[in-house]
C-alpha cells in the first residue's frame, strides 16, 4: 500500500492529471480521480493530496466540497493546482479552510496550465505548453519532500535553511565588474566596447556564464567568447580584491539575527570560483555562512547547483527557501522545488513572487511569519 494518495479533478485539458502522472512517475504515490473514488478508506494513507485545475479563481468545487464536507481524511494533507495565470494565491483560501478544520497542510505546489476558457480561446489560449518540463520537475521535487515527510512521520515544515544569491541580494559589485570587463576587452582586443554598471544589471547579472558571453560579445564566436570571458573574470577577480563593492545596508546584522534565530545560511550563485569567498569576506559574513556552491564549482544551471548544495547538506525541499533578485533566481528556485523570496531592492523583477522584501532587514521577520512561530 502506498503511503500517499492524490485525489484529483482535471476537467479542462487534463493539465493537472498530466502534471501529476509525469511528476509522480515511478514514485510510490496513488493517483485517484475524484469521480471514481467511491467508498475508499483514505485514512489508511499517511498523507493525501488534493489536486485540480483552477475554475473561477478556486479549486474544483466538487473537490473542495468533498474535503471540507466531513470526508474521512488523514490529518496530513497537501494541495496541488494548475491555472491559466499561475497565481499562487488561488489556493490560499482552501488551504486556510483545511487548516481551520484541523488538518496539517504539509505544503502546496502550483503551476500554469494551458487555458482556453472563455475569451482566451480567441487568442489561441493562455499558458501554452504548460505544464512544461520545469513545472513537472518542480512538482516532482515537491512530491519527494512530501514522501519524506510521510516516511519519517514528522512534520518538517519549518524552513530552517536560507539560501542566498549574491549579486543584487547581498551586494552590488556592478561598478567594479563593468570597469574590469571593459579594461579586459580594451587592453586585449581591438574591440571598441565599454560596459556600464546599468547594462550589466539589466542584461548580464542573474544569467549563466554562457548567456552573459552572448550578451556581452554578440559578434564573437563561442571560442572567442570563452577566451575573453576568462580574461574578464581574471581582471574582475583581481579588482574585486582591492576595490570595495557596495554592500546593502543591514546584510551583516540581518544574517546574524537569522543565525541567532536558528537558521542555517547558505549561498548559491551563478558566479565563478572564488567570488563568493570575496563577497562573504567583504560583507563580514564568512562565519555566518554554513556552505556555498557556485557555477564555477558545478558548471550547471542554478537550480541544479541549489539541489547539489541541498543534497550535500541533507536539506529537504520543505525546509529550504531561496532569496534572490531576478526572474532567473525565481525560476531556479521553482525548478529546485523550493519557495522563493524576491529581494525587490536588487537588479531584477520577478513574476508575481510569493514573498517579497524591499530591504534585507525585513527577512528575519518574514521568515518567522512564514514559519508561524514553529520551532
Ligand atoms: C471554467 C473554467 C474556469 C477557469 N478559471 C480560471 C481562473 O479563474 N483563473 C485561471 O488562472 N485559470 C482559470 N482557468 C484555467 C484552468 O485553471 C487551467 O487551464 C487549468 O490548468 C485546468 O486544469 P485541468 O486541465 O486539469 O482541468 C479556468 C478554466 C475553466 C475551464
Amino acid at each position: 500500500m502506498s503511503k500517499i494518495a492524490i485525489i484529483y479533478v482535471s476537467r479542462h485539458h487534463g493539465n493537472t492529471e498530466r502534471l501529476l502522472s509525469e511528476a509522480a512517475a515511478g514514485m510510490d504515490i496513488e493517483l485517484i480521480p475524484l469521480s471514481i473514488l467511491g467508498e475508499r478508506d483514505l485514512c489508511v494513507y499517511e498523507a493525501v493530496g488534493l489536486a485540480s485545475g483552477i475554475y473561477g479563481f478556486e479549486l474544483d468545487q466538487g473537490l473542495t466540497g468533498f474535503a471540507l464536507g466531513g470526508a474521512a481524511l488523514p490529518k496530513k494533507l497537501f494541495v496541488i493546482y494548475t491555472s491559466g495565470m499561475g497565481r499562487d494565491s488561488f489556493g490560499t483560501s482552501f488551504i486556510k479552510k483545511l487548516e481551520a478544520s484541523g488538518h496539517e497542510v504539509l505544503g502546496h505546489y502550483q503551476c500554469k496550465g494551458f487555458d482556453t476558457f472563455g475569451p482566451f480561446k480567441l487568442i489561441g489560449g493562455l499558458a501554452k505548453g504548460h505544464p512544461d518540463q520545469a513545472d513537472i520537475e518542480g512538482c516532482r521535487s515537491f512530491l519527494c519532500g512530501i514522501l519524506s515527510q510521510a516516511k519519517t512521520g514528522t512534520k518538517e515544515k519549518r524552513i530552517n535553511n536560507v539560501i542566498f544569491d549574491v549579486d543584487g541580494t547581498l551586494w552590488d559589485s556592478s561598478e567594479i565588474v563593468a570597469s574590469s570587463w571593459t579594461r579586459a576587452i580594451r587592453e586585449n582586443t581591438d574591440l571598441d566596447i565599454s560596459y556600464t554598471a546599468q547594462f550589466l544589471k539589466d542584461r548580464a547579472f542573474g544569467r549563466t556564464m554562457e548567456e552573459i558571453g552572448r550578451v556581452l560579445l554578440p559578434n564573437c564566436t563561442d571560442e572567442e567568447r570563452k577566451q575573453l570571458a576568462k580574461l574578464c573574470f581574471e581582471y574582475e577577480d583581481r579588482d574585486i580584491l582591492v576595490e570595495k563593492a557596495y554592500i546593502y545596508e543591514g546584510v551583516y546584522e540581518s544574517l546574524k539575527v537569522l543565525r541567532e534565530l536558528g537558521y542555517e545560511l547558505f549561498i548559491v550563485s551563478n558566479c565563478q570560483k572564488g567570488y563568493v569567498e570575496v563577497c562573504m569576506d567583504q560583507c563580514g559574513i564568512t562565519g555566518l555562512i554554513k556552505d556555498h556552491l557556485c557555477y564555477g564549482d558545478t558548471l550547471a544551471e542554478k537550480d541544479v547547483t541549489i539541489r547539489q548544495l541541498m543534497d550535500k547538506n541533507s536539506i529537504d525541499a520543505s525546509e529550504a527557501i531561496y532569496v534572490g533578485d531576478t526572474a532567473g533566481d525565481q525560476n531556479a528556485s521553482k525548478k529546485a522545488g523550493i519557495p522563493f523570496i524576491h529581494a525587490a531592492y536588487g537588479f531584477g523583477k520577478a513574476e508575481a513572487p510569493e514573498y517579497v522584501i524591499s530591504d534585507i532587514r525585513e527577512l528575519p521577520g518574514l521568515l518567522e511569519e512564514i514559519n508561524g512561530g514553529k520551532r
